[in-house]
């Protein structure tokens, strides 16, 4: 089957079809259905952004669509960044202002415990349907490896030694908050016999 996927972030679109391989399952991102809108992100949670996303594009072309909004939520800072995550050391955006702002918030604290949580809001024949993965983990000391993108080189998932910006992509295929969402996403799909 075909969907759209409710992203111009290419590192997602990458991360999605490898865990898409060999489900039959083809998606089309923003750019390639043309799409160059931005969409605000103005919801009060991951679900409500990742609704945004998907219902926008919904009512503007009538298509099955779903979207995705991840946060990361740290113990010490009582969940922060959560929904500000993409923007929690400026407007800009920017990865590297964004890890820096996390290790310093972190350099007194005494846990380091964290989690990546996703939510996909699937929009399917006019129904609304959720999907949430979370992967746990701590936030390292330094910024380790280049792989992934985000706060992927802060970021040591459970039962791990290295940041996701070690891991091979691979790996992070299979263990992410991404992947275990978009597992029950395909589950859902499945069952849908589309
Ligand atoms: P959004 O879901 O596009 O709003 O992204 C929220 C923020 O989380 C952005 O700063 C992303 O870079 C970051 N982010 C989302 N997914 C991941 C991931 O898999 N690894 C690391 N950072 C991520």
């Amino acid at each position: 089957m075909e969907i759209i996927f409710a992203t111009s972030n290419q590192n997602k679109v990458n991360e999605v079809n490898e865990i898409l391989s060999n489900t039959g399952i083809t998606i089309f991102s923003l750019s390639d259905i043309g799409y160059t809108d931005e969409i605000e992100e103005t919801g009060k949670t991951l679900e409500e952004n990742s609704e945004i996303k998907a219902s926008t594009l919904f009512k503007e072309r009538a298509v099955n669509v779903f979207s995705e909004d991840t946060g990361l939520e740290v113990d010490a800072l009582n969940g922060a960044p959560g929904v500000y995550t993409a923007r929690y050391g400026g407007p800009e955006k920017n990865a590297d202002q964004n890890m820096n702002k996390l290790l310093t918030a972190l350099q007194d604290k005494d846990t380091r415990k964290a989690r990546f949580r996703t939510s996909i809001c699937l929009i399917l024949n006019e129904k609304i349907h959720f999907f949430e993965g979370v992967l746990n983990g701590s936030i390292s000391h330094d910024k380790l490896g280049s792989g992934g993108f985000g706060y992927d080189p802060i970021f040591v998932p459970e039962g791990y030694d290295k940041t996701l910006g070690q891991l091979d992509a691979a790996i992070k295929s299979k263990i992410s908050h991404r992947a275990r969402a978009v597992e029950k996403l395909v589950a859902f799909l499945r069952s849908q016999k589309i």
